[in-house]
């Protein structure tokens, strides 16, 4: 596939604005990885700084091969608030996935990035079909699906591989259309 271009002017709205991640991000986004609530819901995460900086330039040659672009969420102060990205592009679909640091839950943010995800998904690169999925325990990003308008399209059992086990997957879905 293509590559995935940077959007063109960049994404902002009042609250929250989406850049490229830049090395001197690195200490933010270890972290943010270390917090117990991402650690909970997350399968994997760098945990050393080395692995934070390889993890990154494996994310921009995804992006140069067209499978996912991963975006900082900043503040007015360009300030890390977290990390929001758009993945698995494939036959008019992909997925939406989001995090923030502690501090900066609470105040709309992770909503902000993923609805100017999927304006931009929709309108600039073509997708028909954006989608959302989170563990069933994971109540504050299925706050964050409802408040971005996506529907709720069921679960889906023993879904993926998760600390040893296998997790169920709820399954949410955004169209250009609602
Ligand atoms: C999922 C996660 C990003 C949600 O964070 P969050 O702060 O609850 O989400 P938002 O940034 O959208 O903020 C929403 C909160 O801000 C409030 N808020 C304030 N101003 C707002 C605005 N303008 N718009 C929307 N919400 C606003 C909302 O009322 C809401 O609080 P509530 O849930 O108590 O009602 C966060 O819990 C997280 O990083 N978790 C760990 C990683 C993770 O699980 N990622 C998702 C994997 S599927």
């Amino acid at each position: 596939m293509a590559e995935l271009p940077w959007p063109s002017p960049p994404l902002a709205d009042e609250v929250v604005a989406l850049r490229p991640w830049r090395g001197a991000d690195v200490p933010v986004k270890l972290a943010a990885f270390h917090d117990p609530v991402f650690q909970r819901f997350s399968d994997w995460a760098p945990l050393d700084e080395a692995s934070v900086r390889e993890h990154q330039v494996q994310l921009e040659a995804a992006r140069r091969r067209g499978e996912q672009i991963d975006f900082a969420v900043v503040d007015a102060d360009d300030a890390v608030l977290g990390g929001a990205s758009l993945y698995g592009f494939v036959e008019g679909r992909a997925g939406v996935g989001y995090w923030l640091a502690p501090a900066a839950r609470g105040r709309g943010a992770a909503t902000h990035a993923v609805r100017l995800l999927a304006r931009w998904a929709f309108g600039e690169l073509g997708v028909a079909r954006l989608e959302l999925t989170c563990g069933p325990d994971n109540h504050a990003s299925q706050r964050v699906a409802e408040r971005c308008g996506f529907r709720r399209e069921g679960l889906l059992r023993s879904h993926l591989p998760f600390k040893g086990g296998r997790r169920d997957t709820v399954l949410y879905s955004l169209l250009p259309t609602g």
